[in-house]
């Protein structure tokens, strides 16, 4: 069953704008995110009320679902999907042993410069240059020293005692883990090469200076998968994974346009790795990296292999071959694929209020895939009994299947603003029609209406279920 647009249709049967939006502005501007991030519930500074802590943030209720969508989203696609991904979840605290024979301990660091006069702490990439003199950003000085390197790893102690034996690290990646347990895991899942292990986690680095909002936090969230392969196997798996990736940001609303595979020159590249790509977004701040696909070589197996004395080799059945295998490594940040997903979902449009007169809206045009509800629920009036309870009855029906929020409150007109700023892709009306008491024919139907276009069509509350899952999925 299905209803004309907004503007064909007659007023009592349509709710909120009559006709379409002008797009007028698509392009977002950080000042405006970071402020609809705090005011509906996206993301908060951490620690707010005591003046904050740098480089660390707290999700609000929308901000949770945006993340655990996305999350979701990438487990399915990454593991549940495919026959040849398992999972992990490792440990946060790590054995330093592990850190020192993957490098970390050594050579996890950025180049640090201070500002002898504001005192400022700076990464070398961050100092600007006049007239071929190096400055302090912050205040221009520049008397600077000379850099040094900075190790970005968090330490901590584990147990009673706080000296050098009990020192252990808060992970800087979730990779290690992976490579640690490779053989245990290899064992259990009784996979054949090639083969994947994936992880969705916590990282820290302290970095020098966090910035850009989210973008460069010292506690964020990775999305990594280390999949093992022959050494033959290790460029053409590159390129595959790069294009499953590119992909896979295409399937959460990301414009293709928008992202750019760079790749990394030799001079940038780990000595290890044979190819590396990074698939940067253009976010308003400027081209940034979102993620790295990097063919690691055998180096990590290797250097734990080395390292522990234990072996991590892979044992050919069919050759009788034993060989350590390389690996390609597509590792994703959670916290700046959802602030990429926030720009790239933020747009200003004009629609006509209740009474005809356009007025501005702000919409965030998620994919309904990633949206944080993905349905409201609205009775048209309510202090209609009736209505309230058929409402009501909806939000029951749709609750085991997707996320939906009950709003009763305000004219349906701001209702549905208020969904469309957080990204709502759907709205469902209960009104006189649906109790059936204009036309027989229309009771237990409602209005459907849908974010963008902002098109209402007339569906059966028994079909709501099915619909909505096929748009969302
Ligand atoms: N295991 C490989 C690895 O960790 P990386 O390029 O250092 O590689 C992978 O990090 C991804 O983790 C980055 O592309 C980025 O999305 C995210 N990431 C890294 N540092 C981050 C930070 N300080 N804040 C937020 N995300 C970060």
């Amino acid at each position: 069953m299905s209803a004309p647009s907004d503007s064909q249709r007659p007023p009592s049967q349509s709710y909120g704008a009559a006709s379409s939006p002008q797009r007028i502005r698509p392009v977002a501007d950080m000042e405006k995110i970071v402020s609809l991030c705090k005011r509906r519930g996206f993301i908060f500074q951490s620690s707010e009320i005591y003046g904050g802590l740098n480089g660390a943030w707290d999700y609000g209720p929308l901000g949770v679902e945006l993340k655990r969508n996305l999350k979701n989203y990438w487990w399915r696609v990454m593991v549940h999907e495919r026959d040849d991904v398992v999972g992990m979840d490792g440990s946060i605290l790590t054995h330093p042993a592990v850190l020192k024979a993957s490098g970390h301990v050594e050579g996890f660091s950025d180049p640090m410069i201070d500002c002898r006069s504001c005192k400022a702490h700076l990464r070398l990439d961050q100092l600007i240059e006049k007239k071929g003199v190096k400055q302090c950003p912050n205040c221009g000085g520049k008397d600077l020293t000379e850099a040094r390197p900075f190790n970005l790893m968090f330490e901590t102690h584990v147990g009673a005692a706080a000296d050098e034996s009990s020192i252990a690290y808060l992970r800087p990646e979730t990779a290690q883990s992976i490579f640690v347990q490779f053989k245990n895991i290899l064992e259990v899942s009784r996979k054949k090469l090639p083969f994947g292990i994936a992880q969705v986690g916590k990282a820290f680095r302290n970095e020098i200076n966090p910035r850009n909002f989210t973008f460069r936090s010292r506690e964020f969230e990775q999305m990594e998968l280390e999949y093992f392969c022959r050494a033959e196997e290790g460029m053409k798996s590159l390129d595959y994974w790069l294009e499953e990736r590119l992909k896979f940001y295409e399937n959460i609303g990301i414009l293709r346009d928008k992202l750019h595979a760079r790749k990394v020159p030799d001079e940038e590249r780990a000595f290890y790795s044979k190819g590396t790509y990074d698939i940067e977004y253009d976010f308003p701040f400027g081209r940034q990296e979102l993620e790295g696909v990097a063919y690691r070589t055998d180096y990590d197996l290797q250097q734990h292999m080395k390292a522990s004395g234990k072996s991590l080799e892979y044992f050919d059945e069919e050759t009788k071959q034993r060989f350590v295998p390389h690996v390609v490594e597509p590792s994703a940040g959670v916290d700046r694929t959802v602030l990429a997903l926030i720009c790239e979902a933020y747009s200003e449009d004009e629609a006509p209020d209740e009474k005809g007169k356009m007025e501005k809206r702000v919409v965030l045009r998620f994919h309904p895939r990633i949206a944080p509800i993905k349905c409201a629920v609205f009775p048209l009036l309510k202090n209609k009994e009736q209505l309230v309870a058929k409402a009501k009855e909806i939000v029951d029906l749709l609750g085991p299947h997707m996320f939906v929020f009950y709003d009763e409150s305000g004219t349906i007109g701001r209702r549905y603003r208020r969904q469309d700023e957080i990204g709502t892709p759907f709205g469902v009306t209960v009104d006189f029609e649906t109790l059936g008491e204009k036309d027989a024919a229309l009771g237990e139907t409602v209005t459907l209406r849908e974010r963008d276009s902002m098109k209402q069509e007339r569906v059966a509350i028994n079909d709501l279920p099915g619909i909505l899952r096929s748009r969302i999925s």
